[in-house]
């Protein structure tokens, strides 16, 4: 996970619920059955995790977050405080499941040797993150106004967007079979302006500012995005783009 980016679950709530609430494509991908047991890789506040525990899975959460965890047990899960590049599990899970996490972990191998170790023979990989060209308007205008005052803006980058042949190819190596793989564009709307967003997800670019001259950076950024990513009626529309898989674990060697 990045360590400058920080999560707080009210902030979330506020700026982020459609995170969960669009989830129902990977849901139906992971056709989740009563009885399996589930990770939840990157749970947050566990609002989705709770959605497939009612749905009769035994399901278990991990988030980086000490804060959204804390916010996933007040739900009643099984939520856990874990590295999602360090899993800890060995061959319990019928799936490991990801929504919108997958993005923030930026050695993607490690992520995978520990999917593959915490999964049951023939168990499932199911998730969706951010697919190469996710926010690449938004992204640009966070790179460029820290440019401007002198900064890499692209050091500042916390996010990992794979094509599917980048990702094909690291689940093969990692002894996966993918079933389905695509890059899916949704453009996704935002609950107000562009402004939650960047507060709730771009900590990595704000960090890098003493905290007076962050409020005009963050208008600089809203501002050369206004012409981009807002309608005629004044709703603003986040450039995202995603990637969907599923992909099995491969019996190599009989294991
Ligand atoms: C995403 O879900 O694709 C995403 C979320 C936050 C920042 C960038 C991408």
């Amino acid at each position: 996970m990045n360590s400058t980016q920080t999560w707080d679950p009210e902030r979330y709530a506020r700026n982020a619920r459609f995170v969960s609430d669009l989830a129902g494509p990977v849901v139906e991908l992971l056709d989740p059955r009563r009885g399996e047991r589930i990770l939840d890789l990157g749970c947050g506040d566990g609002v989705l995790t709770a959605k497939l525990a009612a749905m009769g899975c035994e399901m278990v959460g991990v988030d980086g977050s000490g804060p959204q965890i804390e916010a996933a047990r007040k739900l009643g899960l099984d939520a856990r405080v874990m590295d999602g590049e360090k899993l800890s599990f060995d061959e319990e899970f019928d799936a490991v499941f990801s929504n919108a996490a997958l993005h923030w972990m930026r050695s993607p191998e490690a992520v995978i040797a520990g999917v593959r170790r915490a999964l049951r023979r023939k168990g499932r990989f199911v998730a969706e993150l951010g697919g190469y060209g996710c926010v690449a308007k938004i992204k640009k205008a966070l790179v460029d106004a820290l440019n401007r005052r002198g900064l890499d803006g692209e050091a500042a980058v916390p996010w990992y967007f794979p094509t599917v042949e980048e990702y094909s190819a690291l689940l093969k190596k990692a002894g996966f079979s993918v079933g389905y793989i695509a890059l899916v564009p949704r453009p996704t709307p935002l609950p107000g302006d562009v402004t939650g967003w960047l507060e709730t997800f771009a900590e990595s670019f704000l960090g890098r500012l003493p905290a007076a001259e962050r409020p005009a950076y963050v208008a600089e950024v809203r501002e050369a995005l206004r012409p981009l990513l807002v309608d005629a009626e004044g709703k603003w529309t986040a450039d995202y783009v995603r990637l969907r898989f599923t992909a099995s674990r491969s019996i190599v060697g009989n294991v």
